[in-house]
């Protein structure tokens, strides 16, 4: 392959080179097109063709379903580290020693205390609040009990916003979600795991002494390293770009946060489920339901298919298959919408629709059986990304900071109305 791309315009050549990463993956650099050219931009609507940034954090390729966190496997990772570990290779860029790893566990877990004054704000919450609505609100306003980690511009200063937002934001999602059910909050145990501790302070009830489930701790350790990180996707593009202003790492996570709710990102997996049950009720006619996702005319999408950049089977969707079965097997829950959601993978994956378009299940599809067989709510599945997704946010933010990237500012191509005389208002 030659090193330069070349773009003609008015019979004009520009050079530009063309770089590869790591992977041999090759990217025509167009920095310098709007000034060599005298103003020409080049127009992405989704950017679906435009790298934002260098990163060598994680690498994915969609057509092959390969994703790999600093090189390691998903399904390594999956199989042999624990969330915290993967959190540490994700932010720092090498697996932690012991020592390391006992030391960011004591560091989180002496952050893991919220100011008593959160409580307040989250009872100015009313019930009815999407728990993704009050997290991304209280996120952001832990700047404000914390305001030393906004100029963060020095290694050390980052370390302790890092271990911060990581101890604290288990207890904002747990307090959250007690907080709707009506349950006494629970500050929860730092004896405990990270893992382990979440889900005491989630689950623990006033009166009885809260019992661990390996197979649970064990799935959700899973699933939060799934979820830890997928290079430059909606969210993380937002925690980046809002980031690049110089705002500080919790201002930009609730940004990314925010991001993550919508139906199309992460808020695919509640969408997911309120399918799912919708089928059921509806007398369970897959069929029907894909006869809609495929009607031009009817917006219906099968929630948890297809994705931007996977053209294949979604190597995440492949190991939470394989989990969910076993927490259901393990837990002797018989799940219907199981059924259902197995009747149509396999409609799906016959059918010359969803093969011509390369729409395989995403990471969402299997990710809320699991979440419903350990008794979370369905509103608080898209949070249960967000803490899964903390240290590839974390971890991108970082970068982005650490490479002194400049301010997000993308072109646009204007399409209005041009120079006009203003009207009066007597005259319009
Ligand atoms: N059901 C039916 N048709 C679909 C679906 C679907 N779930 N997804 C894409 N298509 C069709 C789409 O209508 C289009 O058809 P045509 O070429 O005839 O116009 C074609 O496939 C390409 O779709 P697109 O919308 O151009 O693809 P995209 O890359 O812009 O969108 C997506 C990717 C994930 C937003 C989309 O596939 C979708 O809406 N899926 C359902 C929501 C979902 O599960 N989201 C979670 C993504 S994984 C979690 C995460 O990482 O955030």
């Amino acid at each position: 392959m030659t090193d330069t791309a070349t773009i003609e315009i008015d019979n004009k050549k520009y050079e530009f080179p063309i770089v590869k990463g790591t992977e041999n993956e090759v990217a025509i650099d167009i920095s310098k097109l709007r000034a060599s050219t005298g103003g020409v931009i080049t127009l992405d609507s989704g950017y679906k063709n435009t790298g934002s940034c260098e990163s060598a954090i994680t690498f994915l390729d969609g057509e092959k379903g390969v994703l790999r966190y600093r090189g390691y496997s998903i399904e390594e990772l999956a199989e042999k580290a624990d969330f915290l570990e993967v959190a540490y290779l994700l932010i720092f860029g090498e697996l932690p020693t012991k020592e390391q790893n006992d030391k960011f566990h004591d560091d989180i877990k002496a952050e893991s205390a919220v100011d008593e004054d959160i409580k307040k704000i989250l009872d100015a919450f009313p019930k009815a609040a999407h728990p993704m609505g009050v997290i991304s609100s209280l996120t952001s306003a832990l700047t404000a009990f914390n305001p030393s980690s906004v100029n963060v511009d020095s290694e050390e200063d980052m370390y302790k916003s890092v271990v911060r937002i990581l101890g604290k934001m288990p207890v904002l999602v747990a307090w959250t979600m007690r907080k709707k059910q009506g349950q006494p909050l629970d500050y929860g145990d730092n004896s405990l795991g990270y893992v382990e501790n979440l889900l005491k302070m989630m689950f623990s009830r006033p009166n009885s002494c809260y019992v661990q489930n390996p197979v649970l701790v064990d799935a959700l350790d899973k699933l939060l390293i799934l979820h830890a990180d997928h290079e430059q996707n909606c969210s993380t593009s937002t925690v980046r770009i809002t980031g690049s202003s110089h705002a500080g790492l919790f201002a930009s996570l609730s940004a990314g946060i925010s991001a993550l709710w919508g139906p199309l990102h992460g808020g695919a997996n509640q969408a997911v489920l309120e399918m799912l049950e919708a089928i059921q009720e509806d007398g369970g006619d897959t069929k029907k339901y894909m006869a809609k996702a495929k009607d031009k005319s009817d917006p219906f999408r099968l929630m948890g298919f297809g994705h931007r950049v996977y053209k294949n089977f979604d190597p995440r969707a492949k190991i939470i298959k394989k989990a969910a079965d076993q927490v259901l097997h393990d837990l002797g829950v018989e799940d219907p919408i199981l059924e259902i959601a197995k009747g149509l993978e396999k409609e799906a994956l016959e059918d010359q629709y969803f093969v011509d378009r390369k729409l395989y299940p995403n990471v969402d599809f299997y990710s809320g059986i699991i979440y419903r067989a350990m008794g979370i709510p369905i509103e608080m599945f898209t949070v249960m990304f967000a803490i899964g997704r903390l240290p590839g946010w974390i971890a991108q933010w970082r970068e982005m900071r650490l490479r002194k990237e400049p301010i997000g500012r993308p072109r646009q191509l204007y399409i209005g109305e041009t120079s006009r005389d203003f009207i009066p208002i007597n005259k319009r």
